[in-house]
């Protein structure tokens, strides 16, 4: 190895250190500094975290060769623009706008935001865009909308035109937090760099720590394992330990990730994951083996020595060829076809073909057939775990989680760690959006450090990562629908085909969402429909914000479309006609929790009036220009089995502590917490200084359940009430004022108090009914109404999303700035998953750029969020959920706009330019864009119906829950 000894000038100081000119990147070598304010997310020059300044030009520098960079090169990073102390206007005015989320792009954007503002201290909005679209910028949680308002904010500092005063949100007065803007508390140490995750604690760790790397064959999508043989890699530089399954069985683990059944009609009989494969491979991200070594580089270099052969066996990559009659089985113990749940009301629950018939004669019916992508969640940072045996001798892991209990239970018996010697951290984390709830790189760091004994570092390169993480389920749908010459709905008929790929877990519980959310929030007065799930050979299913629903809606809220054009009905009053009205039932026949829908079309018709007269006067031939609408919305908590308990602790000094597992991803696990205990403990007139979170340490934190299923400010709120009464009990005299610490233990009187919610208080709270999908599973929803605004270019195909308005309910909003937040960022993973997002072609899309990660222009820099805050009834504060509604159904705003703009209808998704530009050529050739033809989903959807009326499986109520495979630590989803 030749090494070279170099100066650089970084930020103002001569810095001497040495560095492998041929190997190491500038990123590498600045990390290595102790600089770890430049992030390394895609390690491939596409995402821009790693943004620092060279020589006054801004550069990505995990692509920079040192071999490139001259002798007393002057650098500026992120450590060199600011400090907490000493704050870059453009720091204050991230933080100010709500401009940092998960925080992991953020020191990139402020150094591109730094180097912009040296050269144009007065840039347009637009300008803007272009530098951060030229710069290749990503943020995968914001939307863009607050960067751009934080970046416009600090030019008008730098040009002195306004203060940082001017620019910095003001502290609530009279103790009123609630609903007020209240920055961030970690926004601090992300804007100035100095936030560590995941890879950063890599950094961090003691010298004799190990690193791990994984053997991901990356051969096939389905092949038995003929042999792993080990035997080069092992005498590799540097390597400790070659772990394939059988050194994890001898180190006691079982090495089968733990899984439960949730459904009745779940066929899985034992669990389908295993943490190393060892007789067959089943998807083409699995892992066969693990490389520990002294260093990172060794051990990655030993995972290329193991040599594995297999035979390959036919691979199933989509849902359609998983279930012809002659496919053989993924699993050995169930069909691939592994779960299905029916949705059965009016005439379907009597007799499900009648709602044939009353389609067939009503007035006016449609149908269609529906492809929803496997939308890759592409968060900026991949997957980076730490695991070590604490001072205690628990298995302490540090990650990236969704769930730090429900982590716990994912890994079961799986690594021989009982239970309770088992701890999980949560690092600051670079958003997820749903892909750790699943644990299994959790369960590589735990497998790697039980069998070596020793402190362990596993951090995947963004290509593995992006084969090893879950992603949405990819969705098959047939559908029909009608209504009578009013245009009101009479009728709908459904069948959706889910693709949960290789692995099971978690699979029925996805599947129930459609069985909610077709046609939510129309009044159906007869359905027949049914959700099929089944394993396949491609990347397995997994939690996404929304988890489930958007499937539903790209059928549903097409169909309205195309069916309000049948009647010659307007999209915007076809959809207000068969809105559900206060006593009218959802299509599991119960009543909607609320009735916000009429309230918010009101919001909407003005805007979207204007939108029409607009697009009519800007079309041109070249640039056609539509409108298109859809509703979408979610369910608020798990259900009737749902809990939360977090801890409020009076500190010596008079302050608190509050502990929760509120887990922080970048939506606001922190701010959230913290403005639910400010508002709880109101009456002791505390302030944000006053409060100190402990979080997301099962050692520290009580359970307050996982961040999904937009359950977190719900239940973890209602849990922070009932803590900060019972501490408050505690400390009132009788004369209505407050003891303080000293007065307290004086008295002998508890200063640490819990409060543990449970939906059981809920009333009325059911699943669905496995034998007809009659149900009312949470206490809450949340509502959007989505506006889209393209324009298609017709020579191209290439379809630009020009302006966005969502009108939703989320109840009283909490946070404006996070909640704001949660919309553009649910609104711009919306608008990629209508027009580029993929993980279908495992080449292709194995990076962000080629998986189609929307950058900043492919985003309209207008996004209208009109939040209708109907107060609601039993959420803490008035609030309900947010966040997942704004990421159920924009996408199919986006796919009615393109319908409206230029007729043609993109049924199988994504809407890419030359699907758009085929559609173009067959209109042009005098033809209509037709329907794929209906899909066979496994069965007549109508002989399936009668079979399951036939064979009524035994409703297990709101405690059905089966761990599989004798696995006692295998827990519930929440
Ligand atoms: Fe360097 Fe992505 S561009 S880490
Ligand atoms: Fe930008 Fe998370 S805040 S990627």
């Amino acid at each position: 190895m030749k090494l070279r000894k170099m100066w650089l000038n970084v930020n103002g100081a001569n810095r001497m250190f040495i560095c492998n000119p041929e190997k190491d990147s500038l990123s590498t070598v600045l990390r290595r500094m102790g600089l770890t304010g430049t992030k390394v997310g895609c390690g491939t020059g596409v995402c821009g975290s790693c943004s620092i300044v060279l020589d006054g030009k801004l550069i990505r520098s995990c692509t920079k060769k040192m071999k490139t960079v001259k002798e007393y090169s002057k650098v500026i990073t992120i450590e060199g623009i600011g400090t907490p102390n000493n704050l870059h206007p453009i720091q204050v005015a991230f933080m100010n706008c709500g401009a940092v989320q998960c925080g992991f792009c953020t020191p990139g954007f402020i150094v591109s935001s730094y180097a912009l503002l040296l050269e144009n201290n007065n840039p347009t909005r637009e300008e803007v865009r272009d530098w951060f679209q030229k710069h290749r910028n990503v943020c995968r949680c914001t939307g863009y909308v607050q960067i751009v308002n934080a970046v416009m904010d600090a030019a008008k500092v730098l040009r002195g035109e306004a203060s940082i005063e001017d620019i910095t949100v003001p502290m609530p007065k009279d103790n009123e937090y609630y609903g007020k803007p209240l920055v961030r508390p970690t926004s601090l140490s992300k804007v100035c760099g100095v936030a560590d995750y995941g890879d950063d604690q890599e950094l961090k760790m003691p010298e004799e720590s190990l690193h791990v790397a994984i053997v991901q064959p990356k051969v096939a999508h389905h092949a038995k394992i003929l042999k792993i043989d080990t035997s080069a890699a092992e005498k590799m530089p540097g390597v400790v330990k070659i772990i394939t399954s059988k050194e994890l069985l001898e180190a006691g683990g079982t090495n089968i990730m733990a899984e439960a059944q949730f459904h009745e009609r779940t066929t899985v009989m034992v669990p389908s994951r295993k943490i190393l494969c060892d007789e067959k491979i089943y998807r083409y991200g699995d892992v066969v083996a693990l490389a520990v070594a002294k260093t990172k580089e060794q051990a990655r270099a030993a995972a290329a020595e193991v040599k594995v052969e297999i035979e390959k066996l036919p691979e199933y990559l989509n849902y359609l060829d998983a279930v012809m009659p002659d496919s053989i089985r993924v699993h050995e113990d169930t069909p691939n076809i592994f779960s299905m749940q029916p949705v059965l009301k009016g005439v379907g629950l009597e007799e499900a073909l009648n709602v044939n018939d009353v389609i067939d004669n009503s007035a006016y019916s449609t149908s269609g057939s529906f492809y929803s992508s496997r939308q890759p969640h592409l968060s900026i940072e991949g997957t980076t775990v730490q695991a070590y045996f604490d001072e205690e001798d628990n298995l302490a892991i540090q990650c990236k989680s969704q769930g730090v209990y429900s982590t716990i239970g994912r890994i079961g018996n799986s690594v021989g760690v009982p239970k309770d010697k088992i701890r999980i951290i949560m690092n600051p984390t670079g958003a997820s959006f749903g892909w750790s709830t699943n644990a299994g790189d959790v369960c590589l760091a735990a497998a790697a450090a039980v069998v070596t004994k020793m402190p362990v570092a596993l951090s995947l390169t963004y290509e593995e990562h992006q084969h090893f993480s879950g992603k949405r389920c990819p969705c098959h749908s047939n559908g029909r629908v009608a209504c009578d010459e009013n245009g009101k709905i009479t009728a709908a008929e459904f069948e959706f085909g889910m693709d949960h790929g290789a692995y099971s877990w978690g699979g029925d519980d996805i599947m129930t969402k459609p069985a909610r959310f077709a046609f939510f929030p129309y009044n159906i007065p007869n359905v027949a429909g049914l959700v099929r799930i089944a394993n396949t050979n491609h990347n397995f299913g997994t939690a996404y914000r929304s988890y489930g629903s958007p499937q539903a809606y790209t059928l549903s809220e097409a169909l309205m479309d195309m069916l309000a054009e049948k009647a010659g009905i307007d999209p915007f009053e076809f959809r207000y006609r068969n809105i559900a009205r206060e006593g009218e039932t959802n299509i599991n026949s119960y009543p909607f929790r609320q009735y916000p829908m009429e309230e918010m079309m009101n919001i909407m018709k003005p805007i979207y009036e204007k939108a029409v007269e607009e697009a009519k006067k800007y079309d041109t031939p070249e640039k056609r220009r539509g409108v298109g609408l859809s509703w979408g919305g979610f369910n608020v908590t798990e259900g009737g089995t749902d809990s939360a308990s977090v801890a409020i602790e009076l500190n010596s000094d008079n302050t608190f502590t509050k502990y929760d597992t509120y887990q922080e991803l970048g939506q606001g696990g922190d701010i959230g917490s913290l403005m639910l205990t400010l508002e709880a403990l109101k009456p002791l007139k505390v302030t944000p200084e006053q409060i100190k979170l402990v979080q997301n340490d099962t050692k520290l934190c009580p359970d307050s359940g996982m961040s999904g299923a937009s359950r977190t400010h719900y239940m973890s709120g209602k849990a922070t009430i009932i803590a900060a009464e019972k501490l408050m009990n505690a400390m009132r005299k009788e004369d209505g004022t407050y003891r303080t610490y000293d007065e307290m233990v004086a008295e002998g009187i508890e200063t640490k108090h819990f409060g543990k919610y449970q939906n059981t208080s809920v009333e009325g709270l059911c699943r669905l009914d496995p034998n007809t999908g009659i149900g009312d599973p949470t206490p809450a929803f949340t509502y959007c109404l989505n506006l889209a605004e393209v324009e298609v270019d017709t020579a191209t195909g290439k379809t630009t999303v020009i302006r966005f308005t969502c009108v939703d309910d989320v109840g009283k909003v909490g946070n404006i700035a996070a909640v704001n937040g949660q919309a553009y960022g649910g609104i711009s993973h919306s608008i990629g998953f209508a027009l580029s997002e993929n993980y279908d072609d495992v080449v292709k899309h194995s990076n962000m750029l080629g998986a189609g990660v929307p950058y900043i222009k492919d985003v309209p820099d207008v996004i209208n969020v009109i939040h209708y805050e109907r107060p609601d009834e039993i959420g803490p504060f008035g609030s309900s959920g947010a966040s997942e509604a704004f990421q159920s159904a924009g996408h199919v705003a986006v796919l009615n706009a393109i319908s409206n703009a230029c007729g043609v209808r993109i049924y199988e998704m994504p809407a890419t330019k030359e699907k758009v530009k085929a559609g173009l050529d067959i209109i042009a050739a005098g033809g209509k864009v037709e329907p794929p033809k209906k899909y066979f989903l496994g069965s007549d959807l109508y002989d399936e119906l009668e079979n399951i009326k036939a064979n009524p499986v035994k409703f297990g109520g709101d405690d059905f829950f089966i761990p599989l495979g004798n696995d006692a630590n295998a827990e519930r989803f929440f």
